[in-house]
């Protein structure tokens, strides 16, 4: 991989490179990785830098996202509304059926299953029951020819027959995350996505949608961040991840993280997003997974466990993973730092700050004070820049924008079959060490692409 060698400046458009007959350049940075500058070319990037400031050519909020720059209906042309049926209507069920009121003329529910009637008792509650018919069974809901699509938000041990049925009877699919379960799972739901190509399968991985997080993923390829070699990401609470049981015998149905049955515990629920970015952003994948972890705070009979570490090697790209998450402490929360030798990128769900090494900032610096007009956004303290001028909605919404032009166009969304088969594979992998013992390594075999 090719990573530039210093700071040109900072630009609008960054998919440009723009070299002026006088040897000016206007725009840098990408097509860098597939067509290096020589070291000719970047001193006299760095020598004209002060020209095309001048010029006024070189804009210092590239580094600041602007929301309403990026829709994935853009280029959509469709009038078709999809009507959808929410198998699972529980915590996320419902907050999907929320968030797709967003997308009147795209989107409408007319369907919604789920086996526990206080499940149900809500559905009445938040839809019209005149125009949204109620399932106990997925299977009778899938039935229905009048829903085109299903969105699966149910506990992970179910996720693989569901999207399987739900993709033979020929519905596109949004299916939760983690993708599947086990290993052997997700390798099978890949080859049967295959056998449906018209049909669009997309994973919720949501939080990559952002984009923010679209930004930091360029920011990385075009090498803002130097050679990243570490990352550290957590996601802490200081909470029993319980909840209510109105009765005992629906323990094991509502608390079904606790068990080890149904659930992949904290780094299925939580640290897999965190490594479908990472996978994704660098087109990377795991060498070698090593984890460990304990019931450590919460003697209460659960399985799964409430304090978790992973370890995972990129070995291609050089790069260590830290993924860690504990119901013991809540101070750092969410919280996700991809650490390069130029600089630090340090996100949340819907912010994100550029921490620049000293040299970095030494550049930065310059280019602000001769720029005027095109301020970089230094944080208060003037310790980092902001990457978000603007606020953002939450990564469902452009998810959602997504599956929609995936289905209008028959695209393959950006959280796919592929990228969901290989996070929830290297979920399966890190549980499997936590559990057992030992490091587990990345196969061949796990590296999921389309086989046409
Ligand atoms: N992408 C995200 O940020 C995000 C956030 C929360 C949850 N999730 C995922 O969504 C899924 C559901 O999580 P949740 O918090 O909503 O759980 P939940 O327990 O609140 O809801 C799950 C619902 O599925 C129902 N269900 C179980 N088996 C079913 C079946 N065969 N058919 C129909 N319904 C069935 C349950 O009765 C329950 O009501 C999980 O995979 C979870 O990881 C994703």
């Amino acid at each position: 991989m090719f990573y530039p060698s210093g700071i040109y400046g900072w630009c609008l458009n960054w998919d440009e490179i723009l070299t002026k007959p006088n040897g000016y350049v206007t725009c840098i940075f990408t097509n860098l990785r597939i067509n290096p500058l020589s070291n000719t070319q970047e001193s006299l990037i760095i020598l004209n830098r002060r020209n095309f400031i001048k010029n006024g050519s070189l804009c210092t909020s590239t580094l600041l996202l602007s929301g309403a720059l990026w829709s994935n209906f853009a280029n959509t042309k469709n009038d078709k509304v999809y009507r959808i049926g929410i198998i699972g209507f529980g915590d996320r069920g419902s907050g999907l059926f929320n968030v797709l009121k967003d997308f009147p003329g795209k989107f409408v529910v007319n369907a919604i299953c789920d086996p526990l009637d206080f499940r149900l008792d809500n559905a009445k509650k938040m839809a019209d029951t005149n125009k949204v018919k109620l399932y106990r069974d997925h299977r009778k809901l899938l039935e229905n020819k009048n829903v085109d699509a299903v969105i699966i938000s149910t506990p992970l041990n179910t996720h693989y027959e569901i999207a399987k049925n739900s993709l033979e009877a020929g519905k596109h699919v949004y299916l939760e995350k983690a993708m599947t379960f086990t290993v052997d799972q997700a390798m099978s739901l890949t080859r049967i996505a295959e056998k449906h190509p018209n049909q669009t399968l997309q994973i919720g991985h949501q939080y990559r949608y952002s984009p923010l997080y679209y930004k930091v993923k360029k920011m990385i390829q075009d090498g803002y961040l130097g050679k990243v070699v570490q990352i550290d990401a957590r996601w802490d609470r200081n909470w029993n991840w319980r909840r209510p049981v109105p009765d005992p015998s629906l323990e094991r149905k509502i608390n079904w993280r606790m068990y080890k049955e149904y659930s992949g515990g904290l780094p299925a629920e939580l640290l897999s997003h965190q490594m479908d970015y990472i996978h994704w952003a660098f087109d990377a994948l795991p060498t070698t997974v090593y984890g460990t972890g304990g019931i450590d705070f919460y003697k209460d009979s659960r399985e799964t466990y409430d304090n978790v570490q992973l370890n995972i090697r990129y070995e291609q790209e050089d790069m260590i993973g830290n993924f860690g998450a504990t119901c013991a402490n809540k101070n750092d929360g969410y919280s996700f730092r991809i650490k390069g030798s130029k600089g630090m990128v340090s996100l949340l769900t819907d912010d994100g700050i550029f921490y620049p090494e000293t040299e970095t900032r030494k550049e930065l610096e310059e280019v602000d004070g001769v720029s005027g007009a095109t301020k970089i956004a230094w944080t208060e303290n003037k310790n980092g820049i902001s990457l978000v001028d603007s606020k953002l909605k939450d990564g469902s919404f452009y998810a959602f924008e997504d599956f929609y032009k995936a289905i209008s166009e028959n695209s393959l969304p950006d959280s796919n079959v592929y990228t969901g088969g290989n996070t929830a594979i290297c979920v399966a992998l890190a549980n499997d060490s936590i559990y057992n013992g030992g490091m587990r390594k990345w196969k061949p075999e796990y590296n999921l692409s389309p086989q046409y």
